[in-house]
């Protein structure tokens, strides 16, 4: 599987996205109802803290209704949805699987987003984006997934107006990963490369950007995955009645690895913000 939107499968994450439609069924949403983008966060923020982590964002980078904002790396588009809702900026919202862009999309014409909202299908890395075109990049979860961070950067640098702000919630080797973590990562996680916090800074940099800040969330995120490991464990019956055994086994089989990589204590969790200079 050479095609980075069919390897990234390896990811259990990613199967089965049809359960974001059972769950609104189940919660009496028949599949063409007007929603709003709180109906859908327990189930289309594919990352920690849930909306919380994008509000940090909008306070941080000060994203108000004037703002250019491109996530990067979108999923199913609950970071996209709340930025827009929440601040009243404009989005594009980049996402590399089709079956999540077509989703995530779906969701968004529903909460009637679609005018602050563009949904765009394809590789952060090729796809034909303006140059200095935003004011702010956004990106969770996602830098982890493509191991050349020295174009990945230069890619965000160009999007980039001079001067705008970047803000990254993503993994980084917190300590020397073991033979079985490296496994884990790239089976589970489909990551191959991930940096020192060290490293990242020195990557952002040579990639043009300034006041560059990092901030470990390690102790957050390692506390995050095993309470979500729980719930999801105490929700069994109900989550296997609604979507079957083999969806839930796919899940908790991640859910179980994540948790382990972050208690080992060598993957970590890492919150990067800097200005394109
Ligand atoms: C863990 S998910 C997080 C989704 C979303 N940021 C969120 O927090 O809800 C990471 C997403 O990045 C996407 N992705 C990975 N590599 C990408 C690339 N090169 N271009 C665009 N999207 C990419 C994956 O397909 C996946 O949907």
């Amino acid at each position: 599987m050479s095609n980075p939107a069919d390897a990234i499968k390896t990811m259990k994450l990613y199967s089965d996205v049809e359960r974001v439609d059972r769950e609104l069924r189940a919660l009496g949403k028949t599949p063409h109802a007007p929603l709003t983008p709180e109906d859908l966060a327990a189930f289309d923020q594919l990352h920690y803290g849930g909306t919380g982590a994008v509000d940090e964002a909008i306070r941080r980078l000060g994203i108000d209704a004037s703002t250019r904002v491109i996530d990067v790396g979108a999923g199913l588009g609950g970071p996209a949805r709340h930025l827009a809702s929440n601040s009243g900026c404009r989005v594009t919202a980049i996402e590399l699987q089709r079956e999540l862009h077509t989703s995530a999309s779906r969701l968004t014409l529903r909460c009637g987003l679609e005018q602050r909202v563009e949904h765009l299908h394809g590789d952060f890395l090729q796809a034909l984006l303006p140059v200095a075109g935003f004011d702010a990049l956004v990106s969770w979860l996602t830098f982890l997934h493509i191991p050349n961070k020295a174009l990945l950067l230069e890619r965000c640098r160009s999007v980039l107006k001079a001067g705008g702000l970047i803000y990254i919630e993503d993994f980084f080797q917190r300590g020397p990963l073991t033979a079985p973590e490296r496994e884990s990562l790239e089976r589970d996680v489909y990551c191959t490369a991930l940096p020192t916090a060290d490293e990242y800074r020195r990557e952002m940099e040579n990639a043009g950007f300034t006041d560059v800040e990092l901030v470990d969330m390690s102790a957050d995120w390692t506390a995050f995955v095993a309470n979500r490991r729980r719930r999801f464990a105490a929700d069994r019956v109900r989550f296997v009645h609604l979507h079957g055994p083999a969806t839930f086994g796919k899940l908790d089989a991640f859910y179980q690895a994540i948790q382990a990589l972050f208690e080992g204590g060598n993957l970590g969790g890492i919150r990067i913000m800097a200005r394109a200079g």
